[in-house]
């Protein structure tokens, strides 16, 4: 394969640099010079927008995906006694969130090539005490919705999906977002669509959005802008204990232009996943698979899997190596059942998940944003090459 053209430069590639836009920028400045800092007109305008972008009846706008899924699981009713069955191969907030319901989550695996939740292997980790399948959309690609589907409705369960990789995706036809009882997105800021930090919530049930509302600011019956707005009640009850996980305008600011820009970004991160494709085909080292037809994969990690059997180099050694050129990579995930926390607490040991535990010793996310440029991509492609030469 001839040489690729690179960058002379040898600047730093970072792992997930934000795409910010002039329209952002310029929301920002006029949200700060608006008066009006936290949840108001902007948040408001982001959560219609954002239901509108996936086809759901209602959004609600949160500090982090954490806190969605720590209401949506709350709304679908999970708590003391209940069970969760998830992934292990996902961030720790999605298992966190179950805990803090006070229900245990469950694992079990994924299927080794799409590295989502297996469902053959949920349906057998179900049990009487189940009540939600957390399936998580890793990396982009959507989860067997169908199958999920149908297996909560055989087993009378709820569905929450964890799509904090997932903003653009769709299934059999279906906008991720719409899927499920309960969906979560994340807009941290190596999301697909960024905020800094926050989150949003869709749902089809007008009393479950209602409930989140109220639980996500305090437990309050009306929210900090109605309470002030002109000719507005000043008054509120407090119906419970509640959290404080609205989301602010000026988080919402920046939102709005994102959720704008979101396809194009898409279309961004689609050509440079194709020059990694391109790039990295000839290298024994295993690329994500292609989408299903009709699958639209929002493209959010580009996950290679590294075999020092295979490649001479192990993962760690990679990484390394990248690292030492000013590359950013991450690693997408350390399975969960080997983190001490969840070993301990639940009893967990290597060997439970093989599938999973494949992945998780051999996964390296390489970098990818609609901010990167052609150039630094060849010097990712050409540093991946070299080190494993
Ligand atoms: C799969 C998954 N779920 C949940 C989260 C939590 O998102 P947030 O940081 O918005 O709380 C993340 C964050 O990276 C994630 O990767």
């Amino acid at each position: 394969m001839p040489p690729l053209t690179t960058t002379a430069a040898s600047a730093p590639v970072s792992f997930a640099r934000p795409s910010i836009g002039a329209g952002e920028i310029a929301e920002v400045i006029d949200t700060l010079e608006s008066g009006w800092l936290t949840t108001g007109p902007r948040v408001q305008a982001f959560e219609r927008r954002f239901a509108e972008y996936v086809g759901a009846p209602h959004a609600l706008a949160v500090s982090s995906c954490s806190a969605a899924l720590h209401l949506s699981l709350l709304a679908a009713g999970a708590g003391p006694g209940d069970e969760v069955v998830t992934t292990p191969l996902t961030f720790c907030a999605t298992a966190n969130a179950v805990i803090h319901t006070g229900a245990t989550p469950v694992f079990a695996d994924i299927d080794p090539v799409t590295m989502n939740l297996d469902p053959a292997a949920a349906a057998a980790a179900v049990s009487p005490r189940t009540r939600v399948l957390l399936p998580v959309h890793f990396g982009g690609r959507p989860v067997d919705v169908p199958a999920f589907t149908a297996l909560a409705r055989d087993r009378g369960l709820l569905v929450v999906e964890d799509a904090a990789h997932a903003a653009e995706a769709v299934v059999a036809g279906r906008k991720i977002g719409t899927t499920a009882d309960f969906t979560c997105f994340s807009f941290y800021a190596t999301k697909n669509l960024t905020t800094g930090e926050g989150g949003m919530v869709t749902t089809a049930s007008e009393e479950a959005a209602t409930r989140m509302r109220v639980a996500s600011l305090h437990g309050m019956s009306r929210d900090a802008w109605r309470r002030y707005e002109h000719g507005g009640p000043a008054d509120y009850e407090v119906v419970m204990a509640g959290f404080k996980y609205n989301m602010m305008d000026l988080q919402a600011a920046i939102g709005l232009h994102q959720l704008a820009r979101l396809d194009q970004m898409l279309a961004r991160r689609e050509q440079i996943w194709r020059q990694y494709d391109d790039g990295l085909a000839d290298l024994p080292v295993t690329r994500p698979v292609p989408p299903d037809a009709g699958m639209v994969h929002a493209r959010h990690l580009y996950t290679i899997l590294v075999d020092r059997d295979v490649c001479g180099r192990s993962r760690d050694e990679l990484r390394a190596r990248l690292a030492a050129e000013g590359i950013g990579t991450a690693i997408h995930f350390t399975a969960l059942h080997l983190q001490p926390f969840f070993r301990e607490r639940f009893g967990l040991r290597r060997g439970q998940f093989p599938n999973a535990e494949f992945v998780s010793d051999r996964t390296l996310s390489l970098p990818l944003s609609a901010s990167l440029a052609d150039a630094e991509v060849a010097r990712v492609i050409d540093a991946v090459r070299e080190a494993l030469r």
